[in-house]
């Protein structure tokens, strides 16, 4: 059984058996190029990066995170799940571009686990790769991460251990930029999230399922279903075709179901800005803020050209920050669950007054914005220059069975992409699949070419060829994966793999 195999040892977690080797500091070896030697978390080049970020009276700022079981009330809807602390979502951690965090995790999970840092280009022992740049932190253990923060921007936390990020691990981490004029009265962040855990059966054994029958209903009996609709079938999306393999019971804003949502207050007429963060596995959010439109400044943290548009749609792992004059009332904010029956949503109130006339703005089928539609600004622009090198990033796989693969093979047996450490880099994201796949690179920004956002995730629908570009600025071993959080599970992951 090679499904099974394959999963228990990314379940698992790379380190603790098969890929024995990778421990903290150990090789990335699956892929050893030729007589080059892969650049590891524990190298000095990695220890050199970081200093360069350090400075003189830098700010030190500390927090803590306990993963544990609890039991989270999400709006009329009480589950027993795993989070940060005693709510989903985890608690907002802040900082400035700059600043030193200091964050302790202590794991009361029943399981080991990781703290992922999704967008920040830090110091790679830092990344929270078990088998990549860290061991797994033990049930009951404890990791320091800290690391210096370069740039500013809306980012968030999870583990990257199996498919725990679809259980209430996550939370946001904003990251203020102290250069920035700040023109805006108030800020709402906003957590989206696609929510199974609890209601019948947990992310494990959904990936369980999805290994054992991909779209295969025999597979449904199993595993308490019940009256779950089918899995991969009808989850099609004008925008993004094949949208999803899960057809999840609720769609969470800020850990709350639609029956009781999460209220964003402001004064009318105030500038808001809006940090959206798509913590969801499987699902892409198509959101609109009812009576408004909103002007797109920020896309993965990254300035672009400031975008007006009605909706915006959010791939997972994917963060926009815009801004929104409010009007004066009560507006809904709706993320619909993009191919998918359902939505997210939380109140924006001004004002008096009830619940907004309608849950379903109309906002959400006029312009929609994506993130191929927008253009870095001017001084985050990537420099005109020519690769040195360029990685083709074959993606593909199927339901049946549920395999998901880089260049042909899943991982840990993918070839890692070899880079050295100064060169300017092309990926070439060539979908070969029915179904889109938001792919996420560790420890980089890369622009999107001719001009594009600076992102690190990005939305390649199927049959799409997405091209990119980074400057290899940052050593180390950096995980990149489609950010279907059970695609990634199921094969579709390798590394950038410094080279030395
Ligand atoms: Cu949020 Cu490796 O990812
Ligand atoms: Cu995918």
């Amino acid at each position: 059984m090679p499904e099974l195999t394959r999963r228990r040892l990314l379940i698992g977690g790379a380190g603790a058996g098969v890929v024995g080797a990778l421990g903290v500091g150990g090789v990335v070896g699956w892929n050893q190029l030729g007589s080059s030697s892969p650049v590891t978390a524990s190298s000095d080049a990695v220890a050199r990066a970081e200093a360069a970020r350090r400075s003189a009276g830098q700010k030190l700022v500390t927090a803590r995170l306990t993963p544990r079981p609890l039991t989270a009330d999400l709006g009329g809807l009480t589950v027993d799940t795993w989070g940060y602390g005693d709510a989903v979502p985890g608690p907002v951690i802040r900082a400035a571009a700059g600043d030193l965090l200091r964050i302790t995790v202590d794991n009361e999970l029943p399981t080991e686990t990781s703290v992922h840092w999704h967008g920040l280009a830090l110091r790679n022992d830092m990344d929270g790769v078990p088998g990549m740049t860290q061991d797994p932190i033990p049930a009951g253990g404890r990791f320091t991460y800290e690391f210096t923060a370069p740039d500013p921007g809306t980012y968030f936390y999870h583990p990257h251990t199996g498919v725990q990020l679809d259980r209430g691990l996550y939370g946001a981490l904003v990251i203020d930029d102290p250069a920035e004029p700040g023109d805006y009265d108030a800020e709402w962040i906003v957590l989206l999230d696609d929510w199974v855990d609890g209601t019948g059966r947990t992310p494990d054994q959904v990936l369980e399922q999805l290994l054992a029958g991909g779209m295969d209903h025999g597979g449904m009996a199993m595993g308490g279903m019940g009256g779950m609709g089918g899995m991969g079938e009808g989850m099609q999306s004008a925008l993004l075709g094949g949208a999803g393999d899960v057809d999840y019971p609720h769609y969470l804003v800020n850990g709350r179901t639609p029956e009781a949502p999460a209220t964003l207050t402001a004064e009318p007429g105030q500038r808001v800005r809006i940090r959206f963060v798509n913590a969801g596995s499987d699902t892409a959010f198509r959101v609109a803020l009812g009576g408004h439109r909103m002007t797109v400044t920020h896309s993965d943290g990254f300035p672009v050209r400031p975008a007006e548009t009605d909706a915006l749609l959010i791939g997972m792992g994917e963060r926009y920050d815009v801004l929104v004059t409010v009007g004066d009332g009560a507006f809904p904010l709706a993320a619909a669950a993009e191919g998918k029956q359902g939505r997210g949503l939380a109140i924006a109130r001004t004002g008096k007054g009830g619940r907004p006339g309608t849950d379903r703005p109309a906002e959400l089928d006029r312009r929609i914005l994506t993130g191929a539609d927008l253009a870095a600004l001017e001084d985050v622009r990537l420099s005109s220059k020519r690769p040195d090198r360029t990685h083709r990033v074959a993606i593909a796989g199927a339901m049946a069975p549920y395999r998901w693969t880089i260049n042909g093979r899943p991982f840990p047996d993918a070839e890692s992409l070899p880079v050295t450490e100064g060169e300017r880099v092309r990926l070439r994201f060539e979908n070969h699949s029915m179904m889109f796949h938001p792919m996420h690179l560790h420890g980089h920004t890369f622009g999107l070419t001719r001009g594009g956002a600076r992102k690190d995730t990005v939305i390649v629908r199927p049959m799409q060829t997405v091209e990119v570009e980074l400057d290899a600025d940052n050593p180390g071993q950096w995980a990149t994966h489609c950010h279907n959080i059970y695609h990634a599970e199921a094969g579709m992951m390798t590394a950038l793999s410094y080279q030395a």
